[in-house]
Order: C-alpha cells, then sequence, then structure tokens
C-alpha cells in the first residue's frame, strides 16, 4: 500500500496495548475498565481491523495505565482472546492472552436478587466456572445460581 494510504496509530511509550479484541467489543472494554476518556488518559482505539488473513479484531492502546487482576478478569469475560501487551520505554515487557479464571470473584453480580451477596452483607461474589455442553456457565458459591457467559457479560460490576 502506498504511504500515503497507510493510517498509523503511534506507537506507545508507557502503558498498555490490548489487542486481538473481539470485533465490535472494545467499548464493552473500555466500559469495564471505567475509561470514559475524562481521565486525560491518551488513548487510541481501533474497530474491525485486519487480523490475520481472515477475520477482523479491535485493539485499544491506553498510555500510562496498569491493569489491576480485576480488570483483567473482566477483560477475559467481555473479549477472551485478548491479548495484553505491558509497554515501559517503548518495549513490550509482558505480552498474554486473558483467561477467564476458574474462580471469579468480586466481579460479577449474582442473577438471584435474594442472594446475600445482593443483600446489605459485606460478602464478595464468588463464582466457579464449569463445563456445561459446549460452553461455560459460572456457578454462585452462595446460592448454587448459575450464570450463562451473556448472562455474566450483562452483570459485570462496573
Ligand atoms: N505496540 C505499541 N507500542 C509499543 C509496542 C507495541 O503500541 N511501544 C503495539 C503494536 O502496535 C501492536 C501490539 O502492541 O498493536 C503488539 O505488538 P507486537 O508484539 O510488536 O505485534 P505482533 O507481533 O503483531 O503481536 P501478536 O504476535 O501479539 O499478534
Ligand atoms: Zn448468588
Amino acid at each position: 500500500m502506498s504511504e500515503d494510504k497507510v493510517l498509523k496509530i503511534n506507537k506507545i511509550g508507557d502503558g498498555i496495548v490490548i489487542d486481538h479484541i473481539s470485533p465490535g467489543v472494545s467499548l464493552d472494554v473500555l466500559e469495564v475498565l471505567k475509561i470514559t476518556g475524562k481521565e486525560g488518559m491518551t488513548v487510541s482505539l481501533l474497530m474491525n481491523v485486519q487480523s490475520g488473513k481472515v477475520g477482523t479484531k479491535d485493539i485499544i492502546k491506553i498510555e500510562k495505565k496498569k491493569l489491576a487482576k480485576k480488570d483483567l478478569d473482566k477483560i477475559s469475560l467481555v473479549s477472551p482472546n485478548a491479548t495484553i501487551n505491558v509497554i515501559s520505554n517503548y518495549e513490550i515487557r509482558e505480552k498474554f492472552t486473558v483467561e477467564i479464571p476458574q474462580i471469579v470473584t468480586g466481579v460479577i453480580r449474582c442473577s438471584n436478587q435474594n442472594c446475600v451477596t445482593n443483600s446489605k452483607e459485606p460478602v464478595q461474589t464468588l463464582f466457579q466456572k464449569e463445563k456445561s455442553g459446549d460452553g461455560e456457565v459460572f456457578r454462585c458459591h452462595y446460592c448454587d445460581r448459575t450464570m450463562s457467559l451473556p448472562e455474566v457479560r450483562k452483570s459485570i460490576i462496573r
């Protein structure tokens, strides 16, 4: 492609690149990370760009950002194949794919309104991942309610 037709997104000096996000899902990733743009960090976002020979992906680059364990768990739930690149001084220091953990704590709300985790008691939610057919379900440790991945995505604590 000729130089004037190439869109270049700057490399970042320090921060994180969330790559291989499922196409069209980057706004959900920003939402669960509670990034609104008002924080002042430089954020680059690409939606539905070519990934490999076939298929598309989204990419988010956030300067001066660190991710906590709960952030990684939330990203894994909205986009299970996302890759995290940790950048410092323009170099990739770490690269890994997120993974939905076996035990998800403090990240999703239980859909059972009568669950103790939805009461005034200060109980952090705890779900165990289980295989179910060709997918996964998440079982509440407190009330035994199971939630599918699409349900879980809607009940991520924002
Ligand atoms: N990146 C960046 N700033 C840097 C280094 C890398 O924004 N200082 C971005 C690249 O633009 C790319 C992503 O981080 O979107 C991963 O970089 P790299 O590993 O070099 O690319 P690939 O080899 O294509 O990654 P993968 O193998 O994970 O597909
Ligand atoms: Zn429950």
